[in-house]
């Protein structure tokens, strides 16, 4: 029903984690979930396949010519597809982006993560022109470290840029890393509070309406 992809060009920024916390928070809600695993390293399909302790459809698919017709097969099945790239701007990510109804950019507090930001948006904007409608592209601040100034410094070269930045920013905390181990989605504290946050940021972006509809059902 719901195509969210997860870009950017930046090896590490946090695209994998992102894809687990989202799918698996979904699922756990009791959404059905499918992810496309578009990255060569595998570790988005390796978690559901090793970890995952709730049923996630995952696909790892690196053929670009591939890309759309399996996003669109697994959302006529599922509530939400989540594309999960690779550390670099393939043929693949470009598909990708081009049938999301979101993209995410995940970002961390360097340098490098908004020069690939910015590109991946670029990106973006050609994938929009290309098919003839808007794409809507927001960045997430992850690893994310407040009342720091360089998270103050980041925040004003992204809006320089011309990046907008999901509200609800992912803290740098350890629930994220053990998440890799335990296959679950932080589910109480900080960590789960941060997701549930970001989880409402998105719906407002009209990208869950699956929630939507659940709640006005
Ligand atoms: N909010 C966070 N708090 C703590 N650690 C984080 C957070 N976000 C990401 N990380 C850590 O950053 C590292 C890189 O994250 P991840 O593997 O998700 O990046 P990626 O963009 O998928 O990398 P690649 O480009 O290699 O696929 C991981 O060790 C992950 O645990
Ligand atoms: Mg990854």
């Amino acid at each position: 029903m719901s195509i969210i992809t997860i870009a950017t060009s930046k090896g590490g920024a946090g695209k994998t984690t992102l894809a687990q916390l989202i799918g698996g928070t979904i699922a756990e809600r009791g959404y059905t979930v499918a992810m496309i695993d578009a990255d060569y390293n595998h570790s988005l399909s390796d978690w559901v396949r090793t970890f995952a302790t709730y049923p996630i459809t995952v696909e790892s698919e690196l053929d670009e010519t591939k890309i759309i017709p399996l996003a669109e097969r697994l959302s006529d099945t599922h509530d939400l597809v989540i594309i999960d790239t690779a550390g670099a701007a393939t043929q693949a990510t470009v598909f990708a982006i081009g049938c999301a109804d979101l993209v995410l950019i995940p970002c961390q507090l360097s340098s490098a993560d908004i020069v690939e930001a910015s590109k991946t948006n670029q990106l973006i904007a050609s994938a929009a022109a290309m098919t003839r409608q808007e794409i809507c592209a927001r960045v997430v601040l992850t690893d994310y470290q407040p009342k720091t100034i360089i998270a103050g410094h980041v925040e004003e070269e992204l809006a320089a840029c011309g990046l907008t930045v999901l509200p609800t920013r992912l803290h740098r905390l350890v629930a994220f890393k053990e998440m890799t181990f335990t296959g679950k989605a932080p589910k109480s504290g900080h960590a789960a509070e941060l997701v549930s946050g970001m989880l409402d940021d998105i719906a407002r972006l009209d990208a869950l309406p699956f929630m939507a509809m659940k709640t006005a059902s």
